[in-house]
């Protein structure tokens, strides 16, 4: 079986973040979450990976390489243009010839791998199966209405009205049978090729479609506090791991990570958190499930359940900050300047709240 792991698209819900950066490359728990996914696929014996790249291709492969720091052998596969994922798997067809393939979406986090299900998709031989989790609002997302038998009876993606709570998650597994159907397929009313009619054309066609609803932590990482909520459930099964440096007047509580070249200076950190390279962190509090980027500076500031990528620096603010997610080389910092104002330069799509 080859993987297929989709790292093209827009990512418009987390901008200004991802304004001109990869989503997927967004970091969670310090590692990109397109990484989870890789990693996942191995694994499972997943080694042949095929990525799907858009705009941001050279970003990505910067980032995966080859494959081999992963045991993997990497395929690029440029889309030429974010049609859809159906469309993406038109985009690999060659590349796939009739092997049997999982489809990964490199935005989405699923928290127990994909183990068992490659197993069971790989003894049954059937001509796909999806995995279905239940949520409280389906409504942006692929939605399943199953029998009472708890076959598949229809896909709907982004329904309007509810008519089901099954979401179909982003780890799909395919059999070579998907290639009939997906050049058969229209564009939907936000013009891409859909993964859910593609689906259901095989269902229409007769075809065998295994569902299985599980219960494993699911995370479609587009949003923010989609990503503080998985790089919560990542930091909570952190192992304490000290590298850098940590000087006599800080305290360590709980299970925290120091990344190599990082300095603690009178500082509390509550874990679980983890600080990276070379960040130092002087004069502050840094409380549960917080990650701090490396080559980051946070000094004389309070700050928890919160994402800091690379390079930036928060320096005496009183407030603490909590539920954030903070870009590269961002700047936070007390002004001494008068008069006394909040001074902003947000990029578009920026979001400030205020006391
Ligand atoms: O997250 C699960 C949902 O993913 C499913 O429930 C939906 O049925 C499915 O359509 C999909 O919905 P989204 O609207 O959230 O997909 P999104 O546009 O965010 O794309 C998912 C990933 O695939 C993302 O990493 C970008 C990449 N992508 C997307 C498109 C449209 C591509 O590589 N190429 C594309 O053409």
């Amino acid at each position: 079986m080859k993987g297929l792991v989709l790292a093209g698209g827009k990512g418009s819900r987390l901008r200004p973040l991802t304004a001109t950066g990869a989503k997927q490359l967004v970091p969670v728990a310090n590692k990109p979450v397109l990484f989870y996914a890789l990693e996942q696929l191995v694994a499972a014996d997943v080694t042949d990976i095929g990525i799907i790249t858009g705009d941001t291709a050279d970003q990505v492969m910067h980032a995966v390489g080859d494959g081999a720091a992963f045991g993997a052998s990497i395929t690029y596969l440029p889309q030429p243009a974010p049609l859809g994922l159906a469309h993406a798997i038109i985009t690999a067809e060659h590349w796939l010839g009739d092997s049997s393939f999982c489809m990964f979406l490199g935005d989405n986090f699923l928290g127990g791998g994909v183990i068992p299900y490659a197993r069971r998709f790989r003894e049954q031989g059937c001509a796909a199966q999806i995995l279905l989790r239940r949520v409280d609002d389906p409504s942006s997302l692929g939605v399943a209405v199953l029998d009472g038998d708890g076959r598949v009876l229809r896909l709907v993606e982004k329904p309007l009205d509810h008519i089901s709570d099954l979401a179909v998650i982003g780890v799909y597994f395919f059999g070579p049978e998907i290639h009939q159907i997906t050049p058969l397929l229209k564009p939907s009313a936000r013009g891409e090729l859909e993964i859910t009619d593609a689906i259901q054309g095989l269902i229409d066609a007769g075809y065998h479609v295994r569902a299985e609803t599980i219960v494993d932590d699911w995370i479609d990482t587009g949003k923010k506090d989609d990503m503080l909520e998985a790089n919560r459930l990542i930091l909570g099964s952190l192992q304490r791991r000290i590298e850098g440096a940590v000087d006599a007047e800080s305290t360590l509580i709980g299970p925290v990570v120091i990344e190599d070249g990082a300095s603690i200076v009178a500082s509390t950190v509550r874990g679980p958190a983890i600080i990276g390279a070379g960040t130092t962190v002087r004069d502050a509090y840094i409380g549960p499930f917080t990650a701090i980027g490396p080559a980051c500076e946070l000094t004389g500031c309070e700050i928890e359940h919160s994402i800091v990528l690379e390079g930036s620096i928060i320096r005496h603010v009183e407030r603490r900050i909590a539920d954030s997610l903070i870009g590269r080389e961002v700047v936070v910092e007390r002004s001494p300047l008068r008069p006394q104002a909040i001074r902003l330069l947000l990029g578009d799509h920026s979001r400030v709240e205020v006391v």
